[in-house]
């Protein structure tokens, strides 16, 4: 008997720790290219459609995609939860089964991975992860391109984490353990990124370490990130001020780390809060490069999914 081959499923883009080294490698690779503008066919998703999905606000999410999407010679349609019928209830899998008979892509943001994980379980088509309350991958994508344009290859590489232990931290750790960098996170005790994680990163080899010291985190380090102290859908505001307070980037954690160490901060920022001034708009900020990195690492991720 001839057995038909399977055919394979949709290239979704959930997670950084669902791919391995080489296939991340190939991403970085195509986003640099595109960044270049080398990249020999240049207009490959012409006739394609993105749809992006937001459940939450975004500027450079949602920009960045968009123009990403037309400089690859495609187009985007854009749903809110609130203008949809996913605001009066219609399921993600309904939504999902929907999309993928009008679009070749879907872009979520949603506030619950959940939602991600029945998106891609419905949809026929690749589904990518714009920020969930867990993680968010095309943000360490662009970090990723955006330290080795200024300090070369990252394996091996210090990079120390400041504040909460968020989403962006979740996919920072995925990236140090699948890129075999040295990750330290200095987080409040009540704020560290979840156990599980911590677990996996061990059992994979990587070197990730937590702490709750942010001088001890950034000794040596090349690289010191930081986020918002009050993510989007976190509450206890005032709370978390008064925890996240030591952990704050300044001119004086700064000068602990290598003299040549860079800042990064996926944005939006609150000066004095979560970083000074001084250090965001300072010589040692890659932030703006950052933010830009935003396009051309996800015109290599859409490309990747897409064509
Ligand atoms: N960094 C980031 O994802 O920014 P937006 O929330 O503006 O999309
Ligand atoms: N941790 C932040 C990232 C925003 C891009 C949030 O989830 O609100």
């Amino acid at each position: 008997m001839i057995r038909k081959k399977k055919k394979a499923g949709p290239k979704h883009f959930l997670d950084i720790d669902r791919f391995d080294e080489k296939t991340l490698r190939r991403l970085l690779r195509l986003g640099h290219a595109f960044k270049r503008g080398g990249v020999r066919r240049r207009l490959p998703l012409k006739g394609k459609t993105l749809a992006m999905v937001f459940e939450q606000p975004s500027t450079r999410t949602r920009v960045s995609f968009e123009v990403g999407m037309s400089q690859l010679g495609g187009d985007v349609v854009l749903l809110s939860e609130s203008e949809s019928q996913l605001g009066r209830g219609e399921t993600i899998a309904d939504t999902a089964r929907v999309l993928s008979r009008y679009v070749d892509g879907i872009m979520l943001r949603t506030k619950s991975s959940e939602n991600l994980h029945q998106l891609a379980q419905h949809a026929t088509v690749p589904v990518i992860n714009g920020l969930t309350d867990l993680t968010h991958p095309c943000q360490i994508m662009a970090d990723i391109m955006t330290f080795e344009e200024r300090k070369g290859l990252i394996t091996g590489r210090p990079v120390a984490w400041l504040g909460d232990g968020n989403n962006v931290a979740a996919s920072w750790i995925q990236a140090a353990v699948k890129l075999r960098f040295p990750l330290r996170l200095a987080c409040p005790d009540s704020l560290q990124p979840k156990a599980e994680l911590i677990e996996w990163a061990n059992s994979e080899g990587g070197d990730v370490t937590l702490m709750e010291d942010p001088d001890e985190a950034v000794n040596g380090a090349d690289c010191i990130v930081t986020d918002v102290w009050v993510s989007m859908g976190d509450r206890d505001k005032r709370q978390r001020h008064n925890l996240l307070q030591p952990y704050q980037v300044n001119r004086r954690i700064m000068s602990r780390a290598n003299e040549d160490a860079i800042f990064m901060h996926c944005l939006p920022a609150h000066r004095e809060e979560e970083v000074t001034a001084e250090i965001i708009d300072g010589p040692q900020s890659a932030v703006w490069d950052e933010a830009e990195n935003r396009l051309h690492a996800q015109k290599g991720v859409l490309a990747w999914c897409m064509s």
